[in-house]
């Protein structure tokens, strides 16, 4: 128990995720109560400015922009911090647990990059570190793989974790542009002003890692995890997909092997329809995990979203004043083995599809399935429509072979045939 009998909560943000969050305190604060068997009080809330209009009114004296006020207040017993970024958060989170304060955040950046070492000064000074909302949304996973899958060996996590590029290939699909269906996100809500970090796949590596970490008790860094965005994805690859039986999704992909070798890799993928990830529409995210013990688990919601999102936070926050209200100073801390080896991408077996033009006079394909045929790439499958004028277009689907062979096809395709141009490439799975 805090030796007030509460656990008094300053806060770091108030925008989307900090107004429901705020919201859910104030308003079902005796339920919460309850429920965690102390009172939780929301006792202040620092913002960069104290006049910007609020989704949420305020008691007066609750805002503050004075970092102190929050971070090194003896009366604050846990900060949440929902204002996202890298800096300041991580020094301000940093600060409160070496005050002795437990922390609660949704940042997925901070927790990617610098998680551990949070971790690690939060084992030291005996407070904890809750991070569910990081990955994910309202949807539980980290306390799903921290406690409901702690008895398995997780061999495989797939996930579709991106809204924004879930929405966008959807559109795509629907014979949009990458441009038109970006700017019908943004339009939506669904894509940020500047979208880079989404479409790019940043964010869907920062939540990939920590999913990782967690589920194979391995430290696996973001830039340890092969990385590419859906900007080179054609529209034109969308019929071609269907016709062979599947679909374009940005999947973030961590296997590990019985030498403990690690996977991990966020790239856009076909995947075949009907696949359990595959029928996901818009913003919506899922996570698929296979364990030993329990098989396939698929866990499904909303990944992002103001109250999504503070359903995550808070119940974080319920978590820990129950663990506070039973006197147990905090959660078994984390453990990662340290004998884990990161599978470089080249060594990655996968199959794939190439889409590739070619100048329509023979010889051209021989030539072309020569080059897959010294490299060592089998064809699974071909096909080649009828197009007017002086050029071919076909499609190729591979048998798996290593991420380096199918590099080295492009490459030399590039460099060796100037009448023949592969124009997309997608990993198959
Ligand atoms: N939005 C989502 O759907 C979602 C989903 C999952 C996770 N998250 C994560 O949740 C976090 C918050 O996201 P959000 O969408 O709520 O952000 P947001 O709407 O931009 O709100 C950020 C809030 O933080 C405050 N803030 C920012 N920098 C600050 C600083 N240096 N000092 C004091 N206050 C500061 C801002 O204050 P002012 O209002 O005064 O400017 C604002 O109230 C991020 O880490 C994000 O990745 C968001």
């Amino acid at each position: 128990m805090t030796p007030s009998g509460r656990l008094r909560v300053g806060m770091i943000g108030l925008g989307t995720v900090g107004a429901q969050v705020a919201a859910r305190l104030l308003e079902r604060r005796a339920e919460l109560s309850r429920r965690a068997g102390l009172e939780l009080s929301l006792a202040r809330v620092l913002v960069r400015d104290l006049h910007r209009p609020r989704a949420i009114t305020m008691a007066e004296g609750l805002l503050t922009t004075e970092p102190a006020e929050v971070l090194d207040d003896p009366a604050i017993d846990v900060v949440v911090e929902v204002a996202g970024g890298e800096e300041p958060a991580r020094s301000y989170l940093a600060r409160a647990i070496c005050n002795g304060k437990h922390v609660v955040t949704a940042n997925k950046l901070v927790m990617a990059k610098h998680g551990l070492q949070l971790l690690e000064l939060a084992g030291r000074r005996n407070v904890d570190v809750y991070f569910e909302a990081a990955v994910g949304g309202g949807i539980p996973l980290i306390s799903t793989f921290r406690v409901d899958l702690a008895a398995n060996y997780l061999s495989r996590i797939m996930a579709v974790i991106n809204g924004t590029t879930n929405f966008v290939l959807g559109q795509m699909a629907r014979g949009r542009t990458l441009a038109e269906a970006v700017a019908e996100a943004q339009a939506a809500g669904f894509a940020e002003a500047d979208p880079t970090e989404d479409l790019e796949a940043h964010d869907a590596v920062y939540k990939l890692a920590i999913m990782a970490s967690i589920g194979f008790g391995a430290h696996v860094r973001p830039e340890a995890i092969y990385r590419e965005g859906i900007g080179r994805v054609d529209p034109v690859d969308f019929p071609y997909a269907r016709e062979l039986g599947y679909e374009v999704k940005l999947l973030a992909y961590a296997a590990q092997d019985e030498q403990g070798r690690v996977e991990a890799r966020v790239h856009p993928v076909l995947l075949p329809l009907g696949h359990l990830l595959g029928n996901l529409e818009g913003a919506a995210n899922a996570v698929y995990v296979e364990g030993d013990l329990v098989g396939p688990v698929l866990l499904q919601g909303e990944g992002a979203g103001g109250r999504p999102t503070a359903s995550s936070v808070v119940g974080d926050l319920v978590d820990l004043a129950r663990s506070c209200h039973r006197q147990v100073q905090r959660r078994p801390a984390i453990e990662f083995r340290s004998e884990l080896v990161m599978l470089p991408m080249d060594l990655v077996e996968t199959r794939a599809y190439f889409r590739c033009v070619l100048a329509d006079r023979p010889g051209m394909l021989g030539a072309m399935f020569t080059v897959f045929g010294q490299e060592g790439v089998n064809i699974a499958g071909a096909m080649q429509k009828e197009t007017e004028g002086d050029t071919a277009e076909f499609v190729v689907t591979t048998h798996p072979a290593s991420d380096l062979a199918l590099r080295r096809v492009r490459e030399r395709i590039a460099a060796e045939e100037p009448d023949i141009a592969v124009r997309s490439f997608i990993r198959i799975i």
